[in-house]
């Protein structure tokens, strides 16, 4: 029987507040759950949602983290799809391959995956939290996963086991990101060769929907983001003009309209943003445009659309409607195969212990993402 495990971990105590490094210790595996030691993990918005945007106090204090990769330190019982020594990536979207969504093709959505994004805890055992504090509370699991902690307890329906040549420090982005961006462009939107596309948001999940509409064959890419800055790598990674929003005197959707004769064929949002989401769909072409929603900013969206919404489509989408753990193993193939570029998307690399330089880097709009380590 394994024995509970004292390590480090990044936890967040509050509103704004810096995540405090501090020990703490993790429970042994119970049945159906896989402990991880995490190899590497990177900073994604989604995470930093959870601390710049002001939540219930008993929220906190959490472990957040869940772009990450790892090896399997012990397992509970009935555990068969891992074992100690595998390298694993979590999954913060589950994959249980038994209920009627996991059976159906057209969705990537587990019956196990809460509607409401709340309090996730370990959501796909529906137990508690594994993680306690030094001060013997406990702190919550970020989707089930807490991957800023040295090890943590994942449902073995959240992890997907990798080939053994993988390099973690770079598959870690495979956990969430440059996925959720791609698959928003093959998967969901099915962009078309010859077609014309605009990606609002050119972070590291909008810069990977960029390449997902290049590598469909797009003939036009616009990339929509108020940060100039962005426009260098964006270029870089296929959009054809870069738009800031802030530079014209009318919206954004009409611009675009202007120089499509008429719209877009797909829109894709990655900020969340209720206003981004109304232009991403105003650009689209009446009849025949998609505009499909990744960004989280606005947990809720309060939208003004015109009724009929004139023969347009809506999409909402998690993980680029990937099966995540069927996908992942796939998509590591595809990258050590060189068909999937992820090191254009790490910008910095740092020890865990500097996780709120990570933070601060986001928020200034000159981090892609930062993959921390537990090196110290
Ligand atoms: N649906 C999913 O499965 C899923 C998964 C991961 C992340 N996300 C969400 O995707 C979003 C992007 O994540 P990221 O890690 O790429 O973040 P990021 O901070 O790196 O990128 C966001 C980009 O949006 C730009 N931006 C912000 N407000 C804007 C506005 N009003 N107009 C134009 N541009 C604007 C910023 O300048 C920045 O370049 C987040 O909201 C995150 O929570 C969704
Ligand atoms: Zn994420
Ligand atoms: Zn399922």
């Amino acid at each position: 029987m394994a024995a509970p495990i004292e390590c480090k971990a990044a936890v967040a105590y509050g509103y704004n507040q810096p995540l405090s490094i501090e020990m703490i210790t993790v429970a042994p595996p119970e049945a159906g759950e896989v402990r991880i030691k995490i190899v590497a993990t990177s900073l994604c918005h989604s995470d930093a949602h959870f601390v710049w945007r002001e939540m219930p106090k008993d929220a906190y204090p959490y472990v957040l983290g869940h772009e990450a990769a790892g090896i399997v330190e012990s397992v509970g019982e009935g555990v068969t799809s891992v074992k100690p020594g595998d390298k694993v990536v979590p999954c913060f979207l589950c994959q249980c391959g038994d209920c009627r969504y996991c059976k159906d093709p057209r969705t990537n959505l587990c019956e196990q995956f809460p509607e409401e994004i709340g309090y996730f805890d370990t959501y796909a055992t529906g137990h508690s939290s594994r993680i306690t504090l030094k001060d013997g509370n406990q702190a919550r699991q970020f989707i089930g996963t807490s991957t800023f902690s040295e090890y943590t307890v994942i449902p073995e329906i959240q992890v997907a086991k990798v080939r053994d040549d993988a390099p973690l420090e770079t598959v870690c982005l495979l956990s969430c990101g440059i996925p959720t961006g791609y698959g928003a462009a093959v998967n969901v939107a099915k962009v078309q060769a010859g077609s014309t596309c605009a990606v609002w948001g050119l972070g590291t999940i909008g810069l990977a929907a960029v390449m997902g509409c290049k590598a469909r064959g797009a003939k036009t890419i616009f990339g929509v983001d108020i940060n100039p800055d962005k426009e260098a790598k964006a270029r870089e990674l296929g959009i054809t003009e870069f738009l800031n929003p802030l530079d014209y005197d009318k919206p954004i959707q009409e611009v675009i309209k202007e120089k499509t004769d008429g719209g877009l064929d797909y829109a894709i949002e990655c900020i969340g943003a209720a206003k981004c989401v109304e232009a991403a769909l105003e650009s689209v072409r009446r009849g025949i445009g998609l505009a499909v929603v990744v960004g989280l900013a606005e947990s809720k969206l309060t939208l003004s659309v015109d009724n009929f919404l004139m023969g347009k489509t809506l999409h909402g989408c998690y993980y680029g409607g990937y099966k995540s753990r069927d996908s992942i193993p796939k998509l590591v193939d595809e990258f050590m195969a060189g068909n999937l570029n992820l090191d254009a998307f790490i910008s910095h690399r740092m020890d865990i212990d500097d996780i709120n330089k990570a933070f601060d880097l986001l928020k200034a709009g000159t981090s892609y993402r930062s993959v921390m380590t537990f090196g110290k």
